[in-house]
């Protein structure tokens, strides 16, 4: 079971951690990133995304709501902050991407979180200061 508890210090610290975590998440899975704004939750996931060799560009999903990615596994990469409203998530076909195997990001999934399948494991991102996170399994 993936297990991460670590600090880095910089953006490309953060990228490189989770390239080298990526073969941790071939296999699928539901995976919630919580932790303050800024904090490196899209940073982490476009080194995940580089880590499984895609070689794009990877947008924050913050306004798209959701990006899909055709990287060495499917990789669906969602945004909850700015949309609340969980029929709208529905709408947009959720419960399809949660019924399916591919590998689900899910930024601010508490906002979500009656609908979140029992499946799914957390990140959770702090900051410790201005270049400082700290990144862990919880
Ligand atoms: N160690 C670090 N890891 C990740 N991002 C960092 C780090 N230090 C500073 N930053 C900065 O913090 C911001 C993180 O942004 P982002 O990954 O979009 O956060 P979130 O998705 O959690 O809101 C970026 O501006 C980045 O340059
Ligand atoms: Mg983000």
């Amino acid at each position: 079971m993936l297990s991460i508890n670590k600090i880095t210090e910089s953006p490309e610290e953060t990228i490189s951690l989770a390239n080298s975590l990526a073969g941790s998440f071939l296999d699928g899975g539901i995976y919630g990133f919580v932790g303050d704004l800024a904090s490196g939750k899209t940073t982490f996931i476009k080194g995940l995304l580089s880590g499984l060799d895609f070689s794009g560009v990877a947008n924050s999903p913050t306004f798209t709501l959701i990006n899909e990615y055709n990287a060495k596994c499917r990789v669906v990469h969602m945004d909850c902050y700015r949309e609340s409203d969980i029929n709208r998530w529905i709408q947009l076909g959720i419960l399809e991407y949660f019924n399916s195997n591919d590998l689900i990001l899910i930024e601010w999934p508490d906002i979500i979180k009656p609908i979140l399948p029992d499946r799914i494991k957390y990140i959770k991102f702090s900051n410790i200061d201005k270049n400082k996170r700290r990144i862990e399994t919880i």
